[in-house]
């Protein structure tokens, strides 16, 4: 009986070493421990021995099981900690792998060209103000000292969304002298930027919707010297310490007296000529349109509460696409909103 039990205790710890997973070393705790099990069987016989020899068997018997339990859970801890070590290799994330480049983008041009004007006016000393879309004609008009029956309030250039034509888009960022005015007492300089809209086709040169800068200045004592020396200093800001501008009288009804400002075109150098023909960028003008002016009329001051007998100011109203496409070099306004990432991609 000796013989078996160390019979048993050889094989069964040479089994539970050979054993590689844990459904393997439980079939080998029930064949070695179990009810049916070998030892089971051998301490079954324990009755047939002689009172001497039964403790000593007794004895062995509980050293083989103690062995064999003891091997059973050092191999269970292994085959759970190589099982553990597999699965973290197999997880693991090698962090020194390069990740997919991420493509940035940037800002759209037209926003490039309206952030760099942004940041000349400020260094100027404007405050930068934004206003509704939606305006009342009100403030599009009427206290612009725009006439009732103007062709600009016609419904045939205008988007109304009322039949009495009291609510509209802004078709000119001009409504925004009216909303800073109302809330704010001279002396200030305030720059306006934003949408407007009118009931135009899209074309070359025109668009349903396009983008206006607008500029109001209102202090003591100000001149039409102040207007032009403030719009050359900013335009050469924009476009170059050699920029040529002129000045032509125009009309406006906010404004008295009015001008528009031209730009030298960049294409032809004012000659109106490119290789013998005609320039394309400025329709062979050699200049190109880039703003109205004016004196703020006394009226429109007086809308708005402020004494024109005390208070005088300067406006102007310039078309940020046009500004855009003239430093950029880009000679179609619709490749601005088309948004072909190809063409956006040069700038
Ligand atoms: N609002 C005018 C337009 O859309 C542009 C303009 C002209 C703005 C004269 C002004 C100004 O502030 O003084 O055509």
């Amino acid at each position: 009986m000796k013989e078996q039990l160390e019979q048993i205790r050889q094989s069964a710890l040479a089994a539970l070493d050979a054993a590689d997973t844990l459904a393997a070393l439980e079939e080998l705790r029930v064949k070695l421990l179990g009810k049916k099990g070998e030892l089971t069987a051998v301490l079954k016989m324990m009755g047939k021995l002689s009172p001497e020899e039964r403790p000593v068997m007794g004895q062995l018997a509980n050293s083989v099981r103690a062995d064999i339990e003891a091997e059973l859970e050092r191999r269970k801890a292994a085959l759970n900690a190589a099982a553990l070590e597999r699965k973290l290799a197999s997880e693991a994330i090698d962090v020194t792998i390069p990740g997919d480049a991420v493509e940035l983008g940037h800002q759209h041009p037209m926003n490039q060209v309206l952030q760099q004007v942004k940041d000349i006016f400020v260094g100027l000393g404007y405050t930068v103000v934004d206003g509704p879309e939606v305006e009342l004609a009100d403030y599009n008009f009427t206290r612009l000292n725009i006439e009732e029956g103007h062709p600009s309030r016609d419904r045939s250039d205008t988007f109304y969304f009322d039949d009495n034509d009291a609510v509209l888009l802004r078709t000119q960022t001009s409504s925004m002298q009216i909303r800073f005015m109302e809330e704010h007492k001279p002396p200030f300089c305030m720059l306006a930027p934003g949408r407007v809209f009118r009931k135009d086709e899209a074309d070359a040169t025109h668009s349903p919707m396009f983008h206006q800068i607008e500029g109001l200045v209102v202090d003591e004592h100000i001149t039409m010297g102040d207007l032009k020396g403030a719009l050359i200093a900013i335009m050469q800001a924009i476009y170059g310490q050699d920029a040529q501008t002129r000045f032509r009288p125009h009309h406006f009804p906010f404004t008295e007296p009015s001008c528009e400002m031209d730009m030298q075109c960049h294409k032809c150098h004012g000659t109106g000529e490119v290789d013998g023909g005609v320039c394309p960028t400025c329709h062979g003008e050699g200049w190109i349109e880039l703003l109205g002016a004016g004196m703020v009329h006394p009226t429109v001051l007086a809308n708005c509460g402020i004494d024109p007998e005390k208070w005088s100011g300067f406006a102007f109203g310039m078309g940020l696409e046009r500004m855009a496409m003239g430093r950029l070099k880009i000679n179609d306004l619709r490749l601005i909103f088309d948004n072909n990432i190809k063409f956006l991609e040069q700038f």
